[in-house]
């Protein structure tokens, strides 16, 4: 017999799709925001092979699943198979939120304003400000085309790989003062606002920064974060940086414009941030 109140039916399910995907700290931020909010929603961790992408977002369509978040390495083909993106997903050419949507796949990617709400958060601006992005990557390109819609004075893109720091700059030239470079040619420049979008510290490493780098009141934020400071975080004190910040902040407030555009719902992320900081410290 068919039990009418079986509410296990009704549960609306959401995923986070990647690999290596076990540390995953999304089902707990997720789970934390419908509790705060009072959203009645399920959300796991799914590890997917290689090759296997298309095949696990189909088999989650079709069991019901109302949206997922996409990581490493699944962004760029995420971007690939969804129906329709949002203008920020077009131009960031990744897409890390996916909402299933009658039959139609809606990718967005919600990166680059969590970066601009963490530092929002922390009452930092980018308008008027020279501001250094460092790295070329997949999570440099999320990120560019928020900053430069904050109006900073000038936004430089620097790579070991300078060539890819020229290419990516200038396909975002139309959006504002954008140009790319190697490390040897920042020379004596100084930034107020230094964010690190690199792989390095995953490494414990640290790209090849001139002493002199930092203005006055300098922030440097760290796209990476961990219970111990990054290698760019202690780089940055050392240097004298006001702030030096970690992502764990951009990771929770990417999460919550997700549950927003699944929910409609805004969660309050200060509490979940000071959460799964205390967590990570006391782990
Ligand atoms: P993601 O998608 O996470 O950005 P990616 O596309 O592999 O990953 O890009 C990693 C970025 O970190 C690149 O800009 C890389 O520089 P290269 O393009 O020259 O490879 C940068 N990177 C990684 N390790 C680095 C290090 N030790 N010093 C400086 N830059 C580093």
């Amino acid at each position: 017999m068919t039990d009418l109140f079986d509410f296990s039916q009704r549960v609306d399910r959401y995923a986070v799709m990647g690999n290596p995907i076990a540390h995953s700290k999304s089902p707990r931020i997720h789970r934390l925001f419908a509790e705060q909010t009072g959203q009645r929603l399920e959300y796991e961790a799914i590890q997917v092979d290689a090759g296997g992408f298309t095949q696990a977002v189909g088999n989650f369509d079709s069991s019901g699943g109302k949206g997922l978040n996409i990581t490493v390495p699944f962004k760029q083909e995420a971007w690939e198979l969804v129906t329709a993106r949002s203008a920020r997903a077009e131009r960031a050419g990744a897409v890390n939120t996916i909402i299933f949507d009658a039959g139609a796949l809606r990718g967005d990617n919600t990166d680059g304003v969590g970066l601009i709400n963490d530092l929002r958060n922390h009452n930092l601006a980018v308008a008027g400000k020279r501001v250094l992005l460092l790295g070329a990557g997949g999570a440099a390109r999320g990120v560019l085309g928020p900053l430069l819609e904050g109006k900073p004075a000038e936004l430089v893109v620097v790579n070991r790989t300078p060539d890819r720091a020229v290419e990516l700059a200038a396909q975002f030239h139309d959006l504002g003062p954008v140009g790319g470079c190697g490390y040897p040619a920042l020379g004596d420049r100084q930034f107020d606002l230094v964010i690190n979008a690199t792989s390095a510290s995953l490494h414990g490493e640290l790209p090849p920064l001139p002493d002199t780098l930092l203005a006055d009141d300098a922030t440097c934020y760290d796209m990476m974060y961990g219970a111990n400071a990054t290698p760019f975080q202690d780089w940055a004190r050392q240097h004298t940086a006001t702030t030096a910040l970690d992502g764990l902040g951009m990771l929770v407030e990417q999460a919550a414009e997700s549950f927003y555009l699944w929910r409609g719902v805004r969660p309050d992320t200060a509490p979940v941030i000071a959460k799964l900081r205390h967590e990570m410290q006391t782990a």
